[in-house]
């Protein structure tokens, strides 16, 4: 058997762990691994390096980013240049044909399943996937952790140690913004590893007069300051700040955000407070792989290939409490996101410790 491995869309913690969980799991049953470079541009540019002991060592458990990179432009710089949808996946069936490919472990976030898709629709029968689900914001619905999301925390968490100790030092307020997108599982779980006090996220509305009372009661002549985790998507004022539309194709507009720490800051200093806005930006997407991360990576490559080797394909693997299945990719739930919500358990710890969640 010959198999290929791909990285598709933004990069998170655990997937050098696929990788490597795949390799060793295909070295064991003899089963040959080609890596495509630079995800969906290998595919169509049939770009790939041959897996072996050097290529996936064992340092691939620990290393963050992907060994084989990703991007997910290209895809839509060729729309816009006219290339056709289908002409796109011709050109991939025939790069898996080839290369005498039994199956591709494809491994993405929702835009990826929707492209994986379109391409199997479009090849029939013609090409085998098992797809693994991946992003830091950890908004997936079938999955009650993806793999990056617990190294994120990790990043987020140790970041907010060092912050605390000088924010504490001078008394003052930290707005600290973290990713997500418009999910705030990030900014929940972090703000109560680190002992945060207000963690605003954009599932729940807040009011600024209960802010305000929740930083009063931080200066206690005890504690003295106070932490705050915003995550990135959150409405101040009835506006969302500094959206970023990067339109990639006629299909497709690439949204970010990145400012709401500092409008908040910024108008906790106008009313009288020393507040400083800290935004984490893409150290969260680094660091070393925590272990879960690596056990969940790595268990995710080992299956995706013992799927292959037993015909069970066009699937998504998913894991819940900590077991692994796998949904038909043209299942709703593949590309459904998840979102806290106000029942969640860890919105009520967050609560009864007194921590500020919003008007929930
Ligand atoms: O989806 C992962 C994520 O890191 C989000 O949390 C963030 O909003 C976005 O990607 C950033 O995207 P980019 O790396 O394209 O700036």
């Amino acid at each position: 058997m010959r198999l290929g491995i791909v990285t598709l869309g933004g990069d998170c913690s655990g997937l050098n762990s696929v990788i490597y969980g795949a390799y060793k799991t295909a070295k064991n049953k003899d089963i040959a691994l080609i890596g495509f470079n630079d995800g969906i541009k290998g595919l169509i540019d049939n770009n790939y390096i041959i897996m072996d002991d050097k290529v996936c060592d064992e340092t691939l458990l620990s290393r963050s980013g992907t060994i084989l990179r990703t991007n997910n432009v290209y895809i839509h710089k060729l729309l816009n240049e006219g290339m056709s949808p289908s002409d796109i996946y011709e050109k991939i069936l025939s790069n898996y044909e080839s290369n005498s490919l039994d199956g591709l472990i494809y491994i993405g976030g929702d835009g990826s399943m929707r492209i994986a898709r379109e391409m199997l629709s479009h090849n029939k029968d013609k090409m085998k996937i098992v797809a693994i689900p991946k992003t830091i914001d950890n908004d997936i619905f079938m999955t009650d952790f993806s793999i990056g999301f617990k190294t994120a925390l990790d990043s987020i968490v140790e970041n907010l140690e060092r912050i605390r100790s000088t924010i504490a030092s001078h008394e003052r307020i930290a707005v600290v913004e973290v990713m997500g997108r418009d999910a705030g599982f990030l900014a929940m779980y972090s703000g109560i590893a680190s002992g945060s006090d207000i963690i605003l996220v954009n599932e729940f509305t807040h009011n600024f007069e209960a802010i305000l009372k929740k930083i009063k009661s931080c200066y206690d002549g005890v504690k003295n300051h106070c932490i705050i985790i915003v995550a990135e998507a959150v409405e101040l004022d009835g506006l969302k700040h500094n959206i970023n539309a990067t339109k990639l194709s006629k299909e497709y507009t690439h949204h970010t955000y990145n400012g709401v720490g500092k409008v908040l800051a910024d108008k906790l200093v106008s009313h009288g407070y020393d507040a400083k806005h800290i935004s984490l930006g893409h150290t969260q997407r680094g660091g070393i792989t925590s272990i879960d991360d690596r056990i969940m990576g790595a268990a995710y490559g080992a299956k995706a290939v013992e799927m292959l080797m037993e015909g069970k394909t066009n699937k998504m693997l998913y894991m819940k409490s900590g077991n692994l299945n796998a949904i038909d990719i043209f299942h709703d739930d593949v590309t459904k996101k998840k979102l806290l919500r106000p029942d969640d358990e860890i919105v009520s710890f967050a609560k009864n410790m007194g921590i500020y969640c919003g008007e929930i």
